[in-house]
């Protein structure tokens, strides 16, 4: 049995951390590999609610070596809070965290540009999460950003990190911004939470490559989802990262050859958070309804998700750039009261994914009705136990999307799920 990639299959917010807080039991290592902060991954155990920002979902289950892989931007007062929150709980966090020291640092200043460019009269905001995570990537890409191993070399860090923020301040006086920075102190502190994380900073590729040999399995688990991928997903309404599952490789450094399988996550319709493109939103009762009944709100910002039918156009394109083996399909219950259900199955007269995001604001979704099942399914855990209807909302939309539904999370809690016995999904797992 090897290593999987499990990721979101639409815009974020399926409920992946529920899925990987599940399957690693089954794995030795769980790897972020993108995204920063900005990820809310939520886990009921028990009594207790855990919301993992930064650290991956895995460090729930005692043993288990959790990594934040090179491809993952860290703002380290943002790590050491939830640190400290989950040492609080119980939770061994620095005997298993592993953190690359590839990783590149957000600064406050990130947040600060952020602010201006979502801010700038002549942009479309993105309705970003407010954490910098987009002006870091763009001083990685723009090859003069600082990862968390240069802060171990003073001298050298002290001299980029003054280059850095030379831009920064340049910036500000450009769009006439008057924030005051201490940069000088900024610059300081961050020697120090550098001091305070070192123990478990270490070259991570490696560490995944010698557990890989070890014969240890690895779980890659993606945050954001794939329509929020930079490249793939609904520019420039995206993510700064590579959510699809391509990402796995460049940002935990492991070959695509290391991966067995790739699960895709969905709700059993579909949300966003944020601005951009969505074609089976539901603006009036029904999509308020779903936001009640699955208390659509996001784990970071708090902010109302926008809610929609399920849609098999978007599936089938995700599909097709991340290769899923088998789909999980979260939230179901949230329509067991629903008279009748609609599915999106094709954008009229548009096969491909549009490219542009006014291309996707244009489409007209064709929509399917299914009747609802109208009766409990919340916490079921055997597949014969669904009602029928049920059962064929979810043949169907297998059948349409051309992917296995190889699980079904009935909610939230570990035990409130269905694996499909025989699946690809069980062997994989
Ligand atoms: P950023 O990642 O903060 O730059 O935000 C870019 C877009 O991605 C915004 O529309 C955010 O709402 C969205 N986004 C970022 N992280 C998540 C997430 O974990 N779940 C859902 N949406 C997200």
């Amino acid at each position: 049995m090897g290593n999987i990639v499990v990721l979101g299959a639409q815009w974020g917010d399926e409920g992946k951390g529920k899925v990987v807080d599940l399957f690693s039991e089954k794995f030795s290592v769980v790897a972020r590999y993108q995204g920063g902060h900005n990820a809310g991954h939520t886990v009921f155990i028990g009594s207790q609610k855990f919301v993992l920002k930064l650290i991956p979902s895995g460090i729930l289950r005692p043993g288990v070596q959790a990594v934040i892989g090179n491809g993952v931007v860290v703002d380290p007062a943002a790590l050491l809070e939830e640190m400290e929150t989950l040492e609080r709980a119980g939770v061994n966090v620095r005997e298993q965290l592993a953190i690359s020291n590839r990783a590149h640092v957000i600064f406050p200043f990130h947040r600060i540009v952020e602010k201006m460019s979502e801010g700038r009269q002549d942009r479309v905001p993105i309705g970003t999460t407010s954490r910098g995570i987009g002006p870091c990537y763009e001083d990685k890409i723009g090859r003069r950003g600082i990862r968390i191993a240069d802060m171990y070399e003073p001298e050298a860090f002290c001299a980029m990190y003054a280059a850095l923020a030379e831009d920064k301040q340049l910036l500000a006086q450009t769009f006439d911004i008057h924030e005051a920075i201490d940069y000088e102190k900024i610059r300081d502190e961050y020697l120090r939470f550098a001091e305070r994380i070192r123990p478990m900073v270490c070259d991570t590729a490696q560490l995944l490559h010698d557990a890989m040999q070890a014969g240890r399995r690895v779980l890659f688990e993606g945050a954001q989802g794939s329509m929020l991928d930079v490249d793939n997903g609904t520019y420039p309404f995206v993510t700064s990262s590579s959510a699809t599952a391509g990402g796995a490789c460049t940002g935990a450094g492991i070959p695509p050859t290391a991966i067995e399988g790739v699960i895709g996550v969905s709700k059993a319709y579909t949300t966003r958070v944020g601005s951009g493109p969505f074609p089976t939103e539901l603006l009036g009762e029904v999509g308020e309804r779903i936001r009640r009944a699955g208390n659509e709100f996001g784990a970071v910002t708090g902010r109302p998700r926008r809610c929609g039918w399920f849609d098999v156009p978007l599936l089938r394109y995700t599909t097709m750039i991340n290769g899923f083996s088998s789909l999980v399909i979260t939230k179901l219950d949230v329509l067991d009261q629903f008279d009748e259900i609609l599915v999106c199955t094709e954008y009229r007269n548009t096969k491909a994914m549009p490219a542009t995001f006014r291309g996707l604001e244009a489409v007209e979704p064709v929509y399917e009705k299914l009747p609802g099942w109208k009766s409990e399914t919340r916490g079921l855990t055997r597949h014969a136990d669904l009602p029928p209807r049920a059962r064929d909302y979810l043949r169907f939309l297998s059948e349409r999307t051309g992917v296995e539904v190889g699980c079904i999370s009935t909610g939230p809690e570990r035990d409130e799920t269905i694996l499909i016995e025989g699946s690809r999904l069980a062997q994989l797992v």
